[in-house]
């Protein structure tokens, strides 16, 4: 009955689902807590890449059940889109999916006004325009619809209707879009809510049943700390909390359940989108690694911002999330490196800062240190002791920064190109 917590530690895009999926063969069951098809995951199996949106990625394990939370915003032709192509690649996706019946539903007049606001506004936050935002307003503003509600009479009766007009209300008189039709969106919704039905659960007692008989839950992060709407850089984040209290509020399990949270973290720093991001380098150092480290996003395609490690930042995430330890992931894409930075700390109007402040985060002055590369390729390394000695006195000294172990390392996007330190 352990609960175990994967968390982003960074602007999303840490690596995490090759975390999970290396973590995912002692799991029974793996939840995603929060955020929608705006997270794009990407696992390499048997040379064979798979890339989810909505889905975990635990789903390529058949003994694995996967849980879409409370939490989750559900764009319901996204997720009927990956299921559709997992069972064509031959994987038995939709017996193992059980969804949140509180989770929202997201539609697509929610994708046309994310799009929208992103066209318009004159400080653009540079969102996924996957509807995201403009979901969980709905969800806050108690004009939001659960999934669970699409098996209910009354909602189509009484709540549906009163949605779908001011939608149109605001579609139209806002943002000069064509209204939706609601006799068609209502008939899809009956359809839909048929379609859902056999995955509906609700997780709070479903959950605390399946650990109170022995199973195992990983909970899946997507984005990452920096990203969260109330911890992050603030207005340019998700509008989710992937911290650890969002993991909690998101998939309906208590905390007296948590063993373990591990904090995934690249050996750089990556962010997509607008936004402060103080070891930025927008050098040639940059280009090198978002060359190396193929830093596109896989949702949207976008070119990846690069910089250094930033230890301020790893510090932050410990703090909120409660980290037990650390996954270091992307080691490899150092490799050609003869000096890496790390960003070990911060000035702000002259003064040293030890936290990661609420605001004029783009008047930071980081204070880097310099460490000697390795140059040479560590893809094939499997144990701590046969990589270079630069590479771990560079472990070591993140260790130190950052005061929480490093218990794995990836050197390369393969399940086994692991190592294992504990
Ligand atoms: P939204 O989540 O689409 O509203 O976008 C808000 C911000 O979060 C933007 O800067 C996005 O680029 C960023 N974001 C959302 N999801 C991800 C992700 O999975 N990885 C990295 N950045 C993300």
């Amino acid at each position: 009955m352990a609960v175990k917590l994967i968390v982003g530690t960074q602007w999303g895009d840490e690596g995490k689902a090759k975390v999970i999926d290396y973590l995912c063969g002692s799991q029974d069951i793996v939840v995603r807590y929060q955020g929608g098809a705006n997270a794009g995951h990407t696992v390499k199996v048997d040379g064979k890449k798979y890339v989810f949106h909505l889905v975990p990625s635990g789903i390529l394990y058949e003994n694995v059940i996967c849980v879409l939370g409370g939490g989750m915003v559900i764009d319901p032709s996204k997720l009927f889109e990956e299921l559709d192509a997992l069972e064509a690649q031959g994987i038995d996706a939709k017996s193992r999916i059980r969804i949140a019946d509180n989770a929202h539903l997201l539609l697509p007049y929610h994708k046309i006004i994310d799009a929208k606001r992103e066209e318009l506004a004159t400080n653009k936050i540079g969102t996924t325009k996957r509807g995201i935002g403009v979901c969980y307003a709905d969800k806050v503003n108690r004009w939001g619809i659960r999934l669970g509600e699409l098996q209910s009479q009354s909602f189509f009766k009484d709540r549906l209707p009163l949605i779908l007009k001011s939608k149109n209300e605001i579609l139209h008189k806002v943002y000069d879009q064509e209204p939706i039709d609601i006799k068609q969106t209502t008939n899809d919704l009956h359809e839909l809510g048929a379609k859902l039905k056999p995955h509906m659960v609700n997780t709070p007692y479903y959950l605390n049943a399946e650990l109170n008989s022995g199973k195992n839950v990983l909970l899946e992060g997507a984005q990452g700390t920096m990203l969260d709407l109330d911890y992050g850089t603030y207005p340019y984040v998700t509008s989710s909390n992937p911290t650890t209290g969002g993991s909690l509020a998101g998939s309906g399990i208590s905390f007296q359940h948590l063993e373990e949270v591990i904090g995934i973290t690249k050996a750089y720093t990556t962010r997509v989108g607008e936004g402060p991001f103080p070891t930025e380098d927008l050098g040639e150092d940059g280009k090198k690694l978002a060359e190396k480290g193929h830093e596109f996003g896989s949702t949207t395609g976008r070119p990846r911002r690069c910089g250094w490690f930033d230890v301020e930042v790893i510090r932050h995430a410990a703090r909120l999330n409660g980290l037990t330890s650390l996954a270091l992931t992307k080691l490899d894409v150092l490799d050609e490196f003869d000096t890496i930075k790390v960003g070990v700390g911060y000035e702000l109007n002259g003064q040293r800062l030890d936290y990661f402040p609420s605001y004029d985060v783009e008047d930071i002055k980081i204070i880097y240190e310099e460490f000697p590369g390795w140059n040479e390729p560590i893809h094939e390394c499997r144990k701590i002791k046969e990589l270079p000695k630069n590479a771990r006195k560079f472990i070591d000294s993140l260790e130190k920064f950052c005061r929480i172990p490093i218990d794995w390392i990836s050197v390369g996007p393969g399940r086994k190109d692991t190592i294992k330190v504990k």
